[in-house]
C-alpha cells in the first residue's frame, strides 16, 4: 500500500518515483520491490543543519532554503531537488537542481496554512521541514 506523495526508489536501476494517488499493491522495479524513502528531519542528529530545509516567509510566498548551514553544491554531492506541498497535499511545486547551483526554491503563492518542503541530497538522501515525519 502506498501513500499519496511518498517516494519509492529502485536501487537495481534508480528509477525514482512519487505517488500521485495511492493503492494497494506494492510497487516493483527490475524484479524486486522498490525502496520507500522516508524523509528525516531535524531530529536526525547528524547532517540535519546541512538538509532540513529552511522556510522563510516572503511579500509573496516563501523561499526554502537547504539548510541552516549551506549544503555542498558540487558535481559529487548536491540537493539534487526541492518540493513543496501544502499542508492540505492540494499544491505541489518541485525544483530540480544541478551542481554549483544556490539551493533555493522560491515560491510565489497565498498559502496561508503554511508549507511543508521536502529535499533530496544524491548522496544523504531525503529530507523534510515538517516535523514528527518518521513514522
Ligand atoms: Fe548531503
Amino acid at each position: 500500500m502506498t501513500e499519496q506523495l511518498e517516494f519509492y526508489r529502485c536501487n537495481v536501476c534508480g528509477n525514482f518515483v512519487e505517488v500521485v494517488f495511492s493503492g494497494d499493491g506494492e510497487l516493483v522495479c527490475c524484479g524486486q520491490p522498490m525502496e520507500h524513502l522516508k524523509p528525516k528531519n531535524k531530529s536526525e542528529e547528524m547532517m540535519g543543519e546541512k538538509h532540513v530545509p529552511v522556510i522563510h516567509t516572503t511579500d509573496s510566498g516563501f523561499d526554502i532554503k537547504v539548510g541552516s548551514v549551506p549544503h555542498p553544491m558540487e558535481q559529487s554531492h548536491y540537493i539534487a531537488f526541492i518540493e513543496a506541498t501544502s499542508p492540505d497535499k492540494r499544491y505541489v511545486k518541485r525544483k530540480y537542481l544541478f551542481p554549483h547551483e544556490e539551493p533555493v526554491l522560491k515560491l510565489k503563492c497565498n498559502c496561508d496554512d503554511g508549507i511543508i518542503a521536502r529535499e533530496f541530497c544524491n548522496i544523504h538522501g531525503l529530507w523534510t521541514s515538517e516535523e514528527d515525519s518518521e513514522e
